[in-house]
């Protein structure tokens, strides 16, 4: 079991394994567009938050989220193969939503690989829903579904 603590502000040198398990996790067959430097330029963009999952000196797991002024954009999410379903993507989704709330956010969104129905599985037990498809969303290669979550004031959640 992961627990809150456990979940932290990623730093500099972290971008290198996170840009690296995006390309394996999420990215594969695509270009590389989540490289080093983009993960970095996004550790330090005050809109954006870089989360991780900490296990030992390693990164078991990331998450990115852009801030809006009424939506959160969850652009990347993901843990490594050998350590998913043990509650790490639930821990760093909940940070990175229970953020997007007291930042005053709405709506949170996503896109989703059309050929990925595990990760659709999991954001639907998390609350959110299938909101149409956007077809070509990956290099027109692939398809991507779209997913929305509405939320709760803070003090009512
Ligand atoms: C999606 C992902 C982040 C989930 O992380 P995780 O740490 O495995 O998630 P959790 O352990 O918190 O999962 C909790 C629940 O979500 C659901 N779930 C997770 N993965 C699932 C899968 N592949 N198929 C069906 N349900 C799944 C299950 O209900 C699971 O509970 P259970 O293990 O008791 O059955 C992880 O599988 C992953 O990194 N996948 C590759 C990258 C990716 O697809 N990212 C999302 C798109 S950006």
């Amino acid at each position: 079991m992961i627990y809150h603590h456990d979940i932290d502000l990623a730093r500099t040198t972290d971008a290198l394994a996170i840009a690296e398990l995006s390309r394996d996790a999420i990215e594969y067959g695509l270009a590389w567009r989540w490289t080093t430097r983009r993960v970095m330029h996004s550790i330090h963009d005050a809109d954006t938050n870089v989360v991780v999952a900490r296990q030992g000196i390693g990164v078991a797991g990331f998450g990115i989220m852009q801030y809006g002024q009424e939506e959160a954009h969850l652009a990347l999410l993901a843990v490594r193969g050998a350590q998913r379903r043990h509650g790490l993507g639930s821990a760093l989704l909940a940070w990175l939503e229970a953020t997007a709330r007291v930042a005053g956010c709405k709506l949170l969104r996503l896109e989703v690989r059309i050929t990925n129905p595990g990760a659709m599985a999991f954001y639907r037990q998390r609350g959110f829903e299938e909101a149409g498809v956007a077809v070509g969303y990956y290099e027109g290669v692939e398809d991507a579904v779209r997913m929305l979550k509405r939320l709760s004031a803070p003090d009512a959640a």
